[in-house]
């Protein structure tokens, strides 16, 4: 099968290379797909996307014009994509819907931890050799209520580790696991509840019409005072201007994000040398109690192998006229 992998990282390339093993004809353009660049699909049978393209109708209808009979997405989350219009042209589309929860939930855990213990500006004083400690108070997290929004794989895991912080553990999810109740005695309450008792609170649900703004002004005026905010899942689940206003009235203690509403043309790319124009990335930004990383959640080996291996896998089984398990619809 000839494959064009749109926004190939260098990162990813070899762990896709190896998965492939030379069995599909792959190539690969750092371009992000659109209507614009899906005329450099002509002549394939795939693409592989990933988080930042963003397909609408106009350019899965090229896509499909231009011969493309399936789509392979190298992430779990599949908001990007406009599954209607793809099913609607017949393009099949599969995920990789189980690659390492560990690597979010721990990368979670880790903003956590270095937010709330000021990690980041303790060891830029160090490196100029300040030792002072003025300002680098943080809190135990043993005894903290911690509210865990979404419960699926990588929400699980979020539970699993917290229940080793000794932390008391409020979730929020439209199924509920009755594992998690039984093994790490977690709470599930309505979203209002849980914001209102909770420390910490960390976002594992999907981008979809009901998550869009999840976390917005209502929900951050009944939040504890002091209360951090970790968001690994989508940008677009929060409010982000609302989170700027709570952290600027003190409502939000701290905030932590490897996903933002309009990563879409910022992240993954070096825009080092360039002027900043996004007033709320800015903003954040310039705040000494939020923590931003570029959508690196998913940064792991582990992860890596398993995007790629399912991605190859996703093409086999077109290749051999059968239908993935992964497949979206
Ligand atoms: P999952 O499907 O296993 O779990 C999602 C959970 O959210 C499910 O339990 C579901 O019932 C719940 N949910 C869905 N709609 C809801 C609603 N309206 N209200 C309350 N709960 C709702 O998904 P998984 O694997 O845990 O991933 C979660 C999200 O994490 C993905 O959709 C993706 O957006 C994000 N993600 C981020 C990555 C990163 O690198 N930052 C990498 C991988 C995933």
């Amino acid at each position: 099968m000839k494959v064009l992998v749109f926004s190939a990282k260098n990162f990813e390339k070899e762990y896709l290379k190896n998965a492939n093993n030379k069995k599909h004809k792959i190539t690969f353009t750092e371009t992000t797909l659109s209507s614009k660049s899906a005329i450099q699909a002509v002549g394939f049978d795939a693409v592989s996307i990933f988080s930042g393209d963003k397909p609408c109708g106009i350019t899965l209808e090229k896509l499909k014009d231009f011969g493309v009979k399936y789509m392979t997405l190298r992430s779990a989350g599949y908001d990007n994509v406009n599954i209607g219009a793809a099913s609607i042209l017949g393009i099949k589309v599969a995920n990789v819907p189980n690659y390492s929860p560990n690597a979010i939930a721990e990368h979670a855990v880790g903003l956590l931890l270095a937010l709330n213990r000021k990690l980041v500006k303790a060891n830029n004083r160090v490196k100029q050799f300040n030792f002072n400690l003025d300002n680098l108070i943080g809190f135990d997290l043993n005894n903290k209520t911690i509210g865990v929004i979404g419960t699926g794989k990588i929400g699980s895991i979020m539970v699993k580790i917290m229940h080793g912080f000794g932390c008391h553990i409020t979730g929020f999810d439209i199924n509920e696991n009755s594992s998690l109740v039984d093994n790490y005695n977690l709470k599930y309450m309505p979203l209002e509840a849980l914001c209102k008792v909770a420390d910490i609170i960390s976002i594992h649900v999907p981008l979809n019409t009901d998550t869009h703004h999840l976390i917005d002004e209502n929900l951050i005026e009944i939040m504890k005072p002091g209360v951090l905010i970790i968001n690994t899942a989508r940008g677009a689940v929060i409010e982000t201007s609302h989170v700027i206003t709570g952290l600027q009235n003190k409502t939000i203690g701290g905030f932590a994000m490897d996903v933002y509403e309009k990563e879409h043309d910022i992240f993954f790319k070096d825009l080092s040398n360039t002027i900043p124009t996004d007033d709320m990335l800015i903003k954040l930004n310039v705040m000494p109690n939020v923590l931003i990383t570029g959508h690196q959640a998913f940064l792991t080996k582990e992860a890596l192998t398993n995007i790629a291996e399912t991605t190859i896998y996703n093409l086999d089984c077109w290749s051999e006229g059968v239908k993935t398990e992964n497949e979206l619809f």
